[in-house]
């Protein structure tokens, strides 16, 4: 079975403020947008990669990745993915992965892989929530306790049948945060397996400091 891998990493990166794309910012002597394609090749499971950026960065990209298929991303994350499915070679598994999650575990690729080729139409990888949740109201004030047994933290990368995940983009309308989110609104079950803490996202100042202390103790 062949599988393709879409990587967005068209985003801005406000919320870290580093003055450069997200993805373009360097961690221990490489881009997250390296770490992520290196982490996705040397899983073993994947094809072919299509990458997601910035306009103004698809030339320089194409030089420095000559085996991916880069495209141009595009304003909300959904647009960038859209960009990357439509240049993607046909495959039997397709799965779309954060650049921001670039620390991802090799072995979580291959294990998401497998429970697609097991049957699952689509796949998550998700952590227990530790923390107590609550609701709130506008001002603030509690309103609620979720029974957190019942919730999942869910990360990339996300596995599906190559013509689920087609056919939920050709109809796609509503604003979505996730791809799974967008497949389970068009009725498909989406299957959960264990994630992993290495696989967190790269958002805020904190989350790279993280990253690097977790590159710098690996080093060691
Ligand atoms: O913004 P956030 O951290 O949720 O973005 C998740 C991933 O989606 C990142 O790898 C980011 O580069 C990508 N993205 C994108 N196009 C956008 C927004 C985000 O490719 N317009």
């Amino acid at each position: 079975a062949s599988t393709v891998a879409l990587i967005p990493a068209a985003g801005r990166g406000e919320r870290l403020g580093a003055g450069l794309p997200k993805a373009f910012v360097d961690l221990a002597g490489h881009s997250m947008l390296h770490r992520a394609v290196r982490g996705v090749q040397a899983s073993g499971v994947v094809e072919h990669v299509v990458l997601s950026v910035p306009t103004g960065l698809v030339d320089q990209v194409r030089t420095d990745f000559p085996e991916v298929t880069v495209v141009a991303g595009g304003a909300q994350r959904g647009d960038s993915v859209r960009a990357a499915l439509a240049a993607a070679p046909a495959a039997d598994v397709v799965l779309v992965h954060d650049a921001a999650r670039c620390l991802t575990p090799p072995t979580l690729f291959v294990s998401v892989v497998e429970a697609v080729l097991a049957g699952a139409h689509a796949v998550v990888p998700g952590t227990p929530v530790t923390d107590t949740i609550k609701s709130v109201d506008p001002a603030g004030v509690v309103t609620g306790t979720v029974d957190r047994t019942s919730l999942r933290a869910v990360q990339t990368p996300q596995g599906f049948d190559f013509d689920v995940l087609t056919s939920a983009y050709a109809s796609a309308d509503a604003d979505f945060t996730d791809d799974a989110g967008l497949v389970e609104s068009h009725g498909v079950a989406v299957h959960t397996i264990a994630g992993d803490p290495l696989a967190f996202k790269i958002t805020t100042p904190w989350d790279l400091r993280l990253a690097s202390w977790l590159l710098a103790d690996e080093a060691r």
